[in-house]
């Protein structure tokens, strides 16, 4: 059997992609040279914005334009995960109507192996965890891959070390949120809920961060341990969440040579109104902070982040503010994203979408042009 994997969307997508490819080299089946002659076709989706959406339904109609018959059709990936997430059938029945001719299979239903193939390449991609608990007003994330399940601490090093072993050198920890990693392993071992509060254990001790109190977590050792093993040139991680960036983070990344001087720090908006109704968890000031402090500790740092343009209700004063904060941070990269309306989130359902696509666009634009400068200087 001759298989195609077509991966939409982003590094956890790519890492599940090699999962995927794993599984079906163990069964002895073949690598298409083409979708066109392929007997099965597996495709990765992303539902993040409307556009990764319609992606899909491109490519299941273009495949019915090149071939007579149509090879067997698996839909997985995050529409997958979104749909079996909705109580409600609506979204099934939706998407039905754009491509009747395939199978919806969730990731978690496809029976991977736990490590993806590592060979011939010098870069991994290493899942960490998958879901995601936050909740982000505007975000799919948390229905299409539901709440976060971190992955056992000694599977990840052994994948580290095996791709190690296969020639990698530089090794990207994958997450929705790393930097939440193993909270929800503590949490199980250590942690227990007794009238409504959560009780410490002996070994457990609530931190403080951001104004929040939030179980430890394990991703400093992690990183630690990663960033040590012989032979590996360089680590980074994606995505980490400013609330989640503790000083004991900041701390391995500043005494480990090893550990990526580019930190990807998704911000989203530089406004505290809009950061409030994105229901994210810091301030501008906080986030500032942040940058600060990292600066400070880990020299030759530099920022990478994920900013929304046009989300429901932002104002061109709130914008301002997100464009002053870049300015003041000087991002050497930043993704900048028109907002889009997606089903099951709070946004869709309470917040409407009432930016005219034109200004989201020149909003887009301005934050585009500003960073891309930034970078030639
Ligand atoms: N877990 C990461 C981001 C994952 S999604 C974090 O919290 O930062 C990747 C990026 O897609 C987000 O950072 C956001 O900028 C963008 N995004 C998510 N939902 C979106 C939406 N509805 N419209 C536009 N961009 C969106
Ligand atoms: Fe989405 Fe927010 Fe979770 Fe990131 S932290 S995946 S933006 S809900
Ligand atoms: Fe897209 Fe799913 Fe990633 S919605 S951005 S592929 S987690």
């Amino acid at each position: 059997m001759k298989y195609h994997i077509v991966v939409f969307g982003c590094a956890a997508n790519v890492a599940d992609g090699k999962r995927i490819e794993t599984y079906y080299e163990d069964q002895g089946h073949i690598k298409s040279s083409s979708i066109e002659k392929a007997d099965e076709v597996i495709v990765v989706t992303c539902m993040i914005r409307e556009s990764a959406e319609a992606r899909v339904y491109g490519l299941v109609r273009n495949l019915g334009k090149k071939r007579r018959t149509l090879p067997r059709i698996i839909i997985t990936g995050c529409m997958a995960g979104m749909i079996v997430r909705d109580t409600t059938g609506k979204l099934l029945k939706r998407i039905k109507k754009r491509i009747p001719t395939v199978e919806f299979i969730p990731v978690e239903e496809l029976g991977l192996p736990e490590a993806g193939i590592h060979k011939n390449e010098t870069h991994a991609l290493v899942h960490i965890s998958n879901g995601c608990n936050n909740f982000c007003t505007y975000c799919v994330v948390p229905y299409a891959r539901g709440k976060e399940i971190s992955r056992p601490y000694e599977e990840i090093i052994k994948e580290c070390q095996d791709a190690i072993a296969h020639g990698i050198q530089t090794i990207t920890l994958v997450g929705q949120n790393v930097n939440s990693y193993g909270s929800d392993l503590l949490n199980n071992a250590e942690c227990k809920m007794q009238n409504g509060e959560l009780v410490k254990s002996k070994y457990i001790t609530y931190v403080k961060h951001l104004g929040k109190m939030r179980i430890p977590t394990l991703f400093p050792h992690l990183l630690k341990e990663v960033s040590e093993l012989p032979g590996l040139v360089s680590v980074d991680f994606i995505s980490s969440n400013p609330w989640d960036f503790s000083s004991e983070l900041i701390d391995v990344i500043a005494s480990h040579e090893t550990v990526s001087r580019q930190i990807h720090l998704p911000v989203q908006s530089g406004d505290d109104e809009v950061l409030k109704r994105m229901n994210r968890w810091y301030t501008r000031n906080e986030y500032m902070d942040l940058i600060a402090i990292i600066r400070e500790k880990v020299s030759g740092v530099s920022f990478s982040t994920d900013i929304i343009v046009g989300f429901p209700g932002e104002t061109k004063e709130q914008f301002e503010n997100t464009v002053d904060l870049c300015k003041k941070v000087g991002f050497v990269k930043a993704y900048v994203a028109i907002y889009s309306d997606r089903p099951m989130t709070v946004a869709h359902k309470t917040l409407g979408d009432d930016i005219p696509f034109a200004e989201k666009k020149r909003r887009w634009k301005v934050l585009e042009e500003l960073i891309y400068k930034g970078n030639k200087k």
